[in-house]
């Protein structure tokens, strides 16, 4: 392939007007793979109205094994798939003439008050998406009043974000063999002033990512050769990528040697991470931590009772977006149930296949108490770095009140399960 086709194909399809089939754009854009948008727009980031639009935005401009690392799940992807069509079986009764003009969507969970009733939740290596990374993410996260996670694997140090955006902060720890280790970083993000920490425990071994597989998508990159020419049709990202800050696991750089290649995260996981880990284990942990921690990736009514049991104060339903045990359950339809075992003695929350303000509305009348979104601010942070999630949280933001003035009720906290009927 010349050098002048990927940078003619990138000219033509950002100025590709895609319904005309005959545009050159658009025929380039088809051949690259990178057709975006139906509606006669062009597109970028300001007619990006939903998860879908910032989807196809973000896939034009990452390379394919980054767009398929994000959008991808494990085996046949069906939990992933359950996860939004979850909220789909179940409808909102709404309730009329109830003088609704001001509206309340503030909510209190793990001690932390949030704005809004949604958090953005820990994700790995944000600045591959975009080269801003975790920090367009924190920042949009304390525009909008909510809470961020920081993932084990983040790409920015939690005490500069720490210090940087004063809005809720998450860590997200796993579990390591070295007991010793597990102290350190605990005490460093105690140190730092982390607000929650979120053990995950949904990830002793690494899921069944088949897109990854094909594209060689790993850290560092072993990509295949159809993993190369991807990236060779998306030169701007490269730019981006190679003009910034270079790639670091900062979270991970102080205690491991990921330097050189010298430890992959594929090895990070079976070598470095407990699968023995157990609810001792944890119930030392949480001791230890003595503040507010929340296990992410619970999904049993018996499991849920243990986290109360051992003293944490929150919980995540969560199937880890599908990227972990395909054929796990969705979140939504686990919610009610683990709500009713535990929701009058721990902060329930979920997160998995949120995509609209319905969704959340859906799942605080199941009796959730906060709603996280991982690809639903992943895609805009792809596509448009900060601008882009804080347009994702904006656009969501102002469904969410729309919906709760369609629904007839002021405050969150007038959402009940009478608002829902299940098919
Ligand atoms: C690209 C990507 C990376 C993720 N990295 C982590 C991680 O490092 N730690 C973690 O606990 N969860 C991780 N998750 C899971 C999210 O925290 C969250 O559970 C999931 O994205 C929710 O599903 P959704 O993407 O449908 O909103 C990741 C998810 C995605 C899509």
């Amino acid at each position: 392939m010349s050098v002048v086709t990927p940078i003619a194909t990138a000219i033509a399809t950002r100025w590709a007007v895609c319904p005309q089939p005959w545009f050159p754009g658009t025929i380039l854009a088809k051949l690259s793979n990178v057709y975006g948008c139906g509606y006669g727009h062009i597109m970028h980031l300001g007619n990006c109205y939903n998860f879908y639009d910032f989807r196809a935005l973000a896939r034009r401009r990452l390379p394919g094994p980054i767009f398929n690392y994000i959008d991808g799940a494990a085996d046949d992807e069906a939990t992933l798939r359950q996860n939004t069509a979850s909220f789909e079986r179940c409808d909102l009764v709404p309730n009329i003439l109830r003088g609704v003009e001001t509206i309340d969507m503030s909510v209190t969970v793990m001690g932390q008050k949030l704005a809004m009733p949604v958090y953005c939740s820990p994700t790995a290596l944000q600045r591959l998406f975009h080269h801003q990374g975790e920090r367009a993410v924190a920042a949009a996260a304390a525009k909008f009043g909510t809470m961020f996670g920081v993932s084990s694997l983040g790409t920015v140090s939690l005490e500069e974000l720490r210090k940087a955006y004063d809005t809720p902060q998450v860590y997200q720890f796993y579990f390591h063999k070295d007991r010793a280790l597990n102290r350190a970083m605990m005490q460093r993000a105690k140190d730092a002033g982390v607000n929650v920490m979120a053990l995950t425990v949904d990830s002793i071994t690494g899921g069944n990512r088949e897109r990854d597989l094909r594209t060689g998508f790993s850290i560092p990159f072993q990509l295949t050769f159809g993993g190369m020419l991807q990236f060779a049709i998306k030169p701007i990202w490269a730019i981006n990528y190679l003009t910034h800050e270079r790639f670091a696991l900062p979270q991970l750089d102080e205690h491991v040697d990921m330097s050189g290649g010298a430890m992959s995260i594929g090895r990070y996981f079976t070598e470095m991470l407990d699968p023995t880990m157990n609810w001792t284990d944890v119930a030392e942990m949480v001791r230890a931590w003595n503040g507010q921690f929340c296990l992410k990736g619970v999904m049993s009514v018996a499991d849920a009772k243990r986290a109360v049991d051992i003293g944490c104060t929150g919980i995540i339903l969560s199937n880890h977006g599908g990227r972990q045990l395909d054929g796990s359950r969705a979140a939504f339809d686990q919610l009610a149930e683990i709500v009713d075992a535990v929701g009058d003695r721990i902060d329930v929350m979920m997160d998995g296949g949120v995509r609209r303000g319905t969704h959340v509305l859906k799942a605080l009348s199941l009796g959730a108490k906060a709603v996280g979104v991982g690809r639903y601010y992943l895609f805009p942070l792809a596509a448009a770095g900060q601008a882009g999630v804080e347009r994702a949280l904006n656009l969501m933001r102002t469904e969410i009140e729309r919906d709760m003035k369609l629904m007839g009720c002021s405050s969150l906290r007038e959402l009940s399960r009478a608002n829902l009927r299940f098919r």
